[in-house]
């Protein structure tokens, strides 16, 4: 009889054993939502671009020419400007990055058959023949409805040079600049508010020492003019991942002339010589890739606390205006072009980003992801006539919920994925209360095997008709092709219910979900 008792134990075991390894990971991520408490909104410029002149980016990416059979409007490829308008692009920054420090605006004026042309020396020595140029960028950003944001030339370009460009884009009475915009077919000024004082100047953009910069930084933003009612946004250079000296040096000598400083910080899972494959990867990488992902977390809340010793009302804005994944260039293509493919890896790592800077939204005013189309973690992939949205794509679209939202305060303690001992979280999350009254969520299952259960409590608000979207797919490594272009979409999520005030999301494995909650 014991026997037969003990067997029975045994046998049971064996069977919750089984039911426990196919159920999902026990319930241990505590959510609590208080929809009545926000403060701080989430500007939408969090969710800008970036575009540089860099392989097929603005060549072949936008710019088309008129003369093109890819249906264009005035050079400019449609089907790249309505996918980008139908993500709310906020803003776009250009003309680089690294080429933003030898480039010399005035080549890219006038007729386009009499522009000079130049040696992209950066990237894989091209000649560039300046037919996209300021009217064109200009022209770009008005067809998608975002606001530029202007990178100008500290490395190789001069005071008065940038000076003149600030004046020929944005004076509206008479002088030589304006004169010369109207003789180019412009009459009216153009708005610019986002003005970038140099790229990289610890690197590409002169190698020069913090202290060097912050000098050549106040001079050059004397000179650019607030003309009319334009009122500039001036971005200093700020620094390379983490370099808490850049940061210190600049905020302590030159915050008042200041409104943003930038921060560029790039994921690459494995190192600067040999990035890592964008879709051949094994788990250890997908972990180190997710890793090095957090790690945006330290960056921004470190040298967030240095600017609250110099700026502790938050009036200068940290922007993050180059983040992304950096892998090895597909194989065959050339390597000064930087073109690489977009897995559901970069979705996840988007999506942890993005709620990372939502997060810090009280100091993080602006990022630019690098770089928009065809270049490094794109959200549009081009050939010749042919398009396609990535997975980063999709996660865009889902956060349009956080534009210019007010970010809600969250607590959150969650499961741990783990993978040769080391463990992160697995779970990521962001939430805000948009104008209408509507609370969104978004989540990150960044554990690729495991579904996560979250058991929530939302606060503050009754709560009603709760609905959501879904982007996830099979494999890690799946991306839209363009005879495949809708291998990761977006589909709806029946994972969440909300019942008196008790929230519970199921989130599959390798996931990234938006909830909607009705007011
Ligand atoms: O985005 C590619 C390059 O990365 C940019 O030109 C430069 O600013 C950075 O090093």
């Amino acid at each position: 009889m014991k026997k037969t008792i003990r067997n029975f134990l045994t046998a049971a075991g064996a069977i919750a054993a089984i039911a426990l390894a196919c159920m999902p990971a026990a319930a241990q991520n505590k959510l609590t939502i208080n929809a009545d408490q926000g403060k701080d909104v989430i500007s939408k410029h969090i969710y800008g671009h970036f575009s540089e002149h860099l392989g097929h980016c603005i060549y072949g990416g936008y710019w088309v020419g008129e003369d093109s059979p890819i249906p264009n409007t005035r050079g400019i490829r449609n089907d790249v400007v309505k996918a980008l308008k139908d993500i709310s692009i906020p803003n776009l920054r250009w003309p680089g990055g690294c080429f933003a420090d030898e480039y010399h605006w005035m080549d890219g004026i006038g007729p386009r058959d009499k522009r000079p042309k130049m040696v992209n020396t950066h990237w894989g020595g091209v000649t560039e023949d300046n037919s996209f140029g300021t009217h064109e960028f200009l022209d770009l950003c008005e067809q998608l409805g975002c606001e530029p944001y202007i990178c100008g030339n500290v490395g190789s370009g001069s005071v008065e040079e940038m000076s003149k460009w600030v004046e020929y884009i944005t004076f509206d009475g008479e002088s030589p600049m304006s004169k010369l915009r109207r003789e180019n077919g412009r009459d009216k000024p153009w708005k610019v508010r986002f003005w970038g004082v140099g790229n990289e100047n610890w690197g590409c953009g002169g190698n020069m020492t913090a202290e060097f910069y912050t000098d050549q930084y106040k001079r050059y933003a004397t000179y650019c003019r607030n003309y009319g009612d334009n009122r500039l946004y001036k971005i200093a250079g700020g620094p390379n991942e983490g370099d808490y000296h850049w940061m210190e040096t600049l905020m302590k000598n030159a915050a008042r002339q200041m409104q943003g400083v930038s921060l560029h910080y790039y994921t690459v899972p494995k190192n600067w010589g040999d990035k890592g494959s964008a879709t051949v990867f094994d788990e250890a990488e997908y972990f180190e890739t997710i890793s090095k992902t957090l790690r945006m977390e330290e960056l921004v809340s470190r040298h967030s606390s240095i600017m609250d010793q110099y700026d502790p009302m938050k009036r200068v804005g940290l922007i993050p205006d180059e983040w992304g994944a950096w892998y090895n260039v597909e194989p065959g293509t050339n390597p000064g072009f930087l073109f690489q493919q977009n897995t559901m890896r970069d979705a996840i790592v988007a999506g942890i980003n993005l709620n990372i800077f939502n997060a810090h939204c009280d100091r993080v005013k602006m990022t630019n992801i690098a770089q928009t189309v065809n270049v490094l973690q794109a959200v549009i992939l081009t050939d010749k006539e042919k398009m396609t949205l990535t997975p980063t794509y999709w996660v865009y679209w889902l956060y349009k919920v956080h534009h210019d939202a007010t970010l809600l305060p969250v607590q959150f303690s969650c499961n741990k994925y783990e993978v040769g001992g080391r463990k992160i979280d697995a779970v990521s999350i962001s939430a805000s209360k948009d104008a209408s009254g509507k609370v969104h969520i978004t989540l990150v299952n960044l554990d690729p095997n495991k579904e996560q259960l979250v058991d929530g409590e939302l606060r503050g608000m009754a709560g009603k008709n709760i609905s959501g979207k879904i982007l996830t797919s099979p494999k890690l490594n799946d991306y839209n092709s363009f005879e495949r272009p809708n291998t990761v979409g977006v589909k709806d999520f029946s994972g969440a219910k909300l019942s008196s005030g008790k929230l519970t999301i199921t989130l599959p494995p390798k996931s990234v979900v938006m909830v909607e909650i009705g007011g």
